[in-house]
């Protein structure tokens, strides 16, 4: 076991789904089950959604990965993605990857890329899928993003068993929160949950993710601001949270332009999270990123030397999809890394 600065030991690489250090049993939200359609069911049903604007369901399986792709139902939809650590083969034959509805390409040298959807173009605006017992809304964005990272689930599970230990309603902060996948899950367990984002657009999103969650219903506080400014802010005000969660980009701009570099800025956002983290009482926080130069050990390092007193109960790993069968039977040995997290649960 690796130790800290502190001789204190931290645990390294728990698996992110593995939530034994709760008393209770780790209950799953019910998940809608969706049976496999026909890639001629799939067409009709994005004939129906461009016909009539409806939006229509399903889960989110990761298929498969391979070749520096990946090959993903996403609610009705089949999807091919780029996967660039996906070093391996494939499992599946070239016919099931031949019937995806769409396929996302990167365009070098202009940040962004392209999505090929097979008929009818130009493929459906938005519609919805259920992961990590969360209905999120999907929109394919130019940079191949769908609206969630689907790695994230298990640290919403962890969120959520944090939220029901702690008990009540704990008030929650999500900084850097994009569509709101771990506000949701955090008001879904009881929090009182502060979303955060820069990004008004982002948050317009968020906000309709969490109409698709009911449990989640008025339970959430929507801030458009710079992350630095509004938890320096909440020091000054003296605010305490429960839990905070951040997931910050490798660089990214305030609401006011301010200037977000993931190397530069980590160390003092966490050094402030730490004057509002309610540390007298259990307490929590998931730091994840996907940031180059950055590895899960760096992450835990980083939150030991911010919160020497949680070192013994930080958890850090490489965050991961499972790949799936299209019944959603988990494949041995098959999981597809993306990004990494540390994270604590102090219980008092
Ligand atoms: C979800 S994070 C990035 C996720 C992932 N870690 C990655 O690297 O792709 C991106 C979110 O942070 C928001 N953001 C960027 N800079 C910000 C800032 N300074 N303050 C608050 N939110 C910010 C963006 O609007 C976006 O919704």
């Amino acid at each position: 076991m690796k130790k800290n600065y502190s001789g204190k030991p931290f645990r390294r690489g728990r698996d992110s789904n593995d939530f034994s250090r709760f008393q209770h049993k780790n209950k799953n939200v019910p998940a809608k089950e969706t049976s496999t359609e026909s890639f001629a069911e799939r067409q009709e049903k994005i004939r129906f959604a461009a016909n009539t604007g409806k939006t229509y369901e399903g889960k989110y399986l990761l298929l498969d990965s391979g070749n520096g792709r990946k090959l993903e139902m996403v609610g009705s939809l089949r999807l091919i993605r780029p996967a660039l650590n996906a070093f391996w083969k494939p499992t599946l034959p070239e016919s099931e990857w031949n019937k995806a509805d769409a396929e996302f390409r990167r365009e070098p040298g202009t940040g962004g890329g392209i999505w090929t959807w097979k008929v009818p173009q130009p493929g459906p605006e938005e519609w919805t899928t259920l992961w990590g017992g969360v209905f999120l809304a999907v929109k394919p964005t130019n940079f191949g993003h769908v609206g969630f990272f689907a790695e994230q689930a298990p640290n919403w599970e962890f969120m959520r068993e944090c939220v029901k230990e702690i008990g009540g309603h704990p008030k929650t902060l999500n900084l850097f929160a994009y569509s709101g996948g771990a506000t949701i899950a955090m008001a879904q367990a009881g929090a009182d949950a502060v979303h955060l984002d820069a990004s008004n657009g982002i948050i317009e999103w968020a906000k309709k993710n969490q109409s698709k969650n009911p449990a989640s219903k008025d339970r959430i506080r929507w801030i458009c601001d710079d992350a630095m400014k509004f938890v320096a802010r909440e020091e000054r005000r003296g605010s305490k949270y429960s839990g905070i969660v951040l997931d910050p980009p490798s660089f990214g701009r305030g609401s006011q332009g301010q200037v977000w570099k993931i190397e530069e800025s980590i160390s003092g956002i966490l050094q402030s999270c730490r004057k509002i983290l309610d540390l007298e009482h259990s307490c929590f926080l998931v730091l994840s990123c996907h940031s180059q130069g950055f590895s899960p050990t760096s992450l835990g390092r980083i939150l030991a030397a911010e919160f020497p007193e949680a070192a013994s109960c930080i958890e850090y790993g490489e965050m991961t999809v499972p790949e799936t069968d299209f019944k959603g039977v988990k494949k041995e040995n098959r999981v597809l890394p993306a990004g990494m997290f540390a994270r604590f649960f102090l219980k008092k």
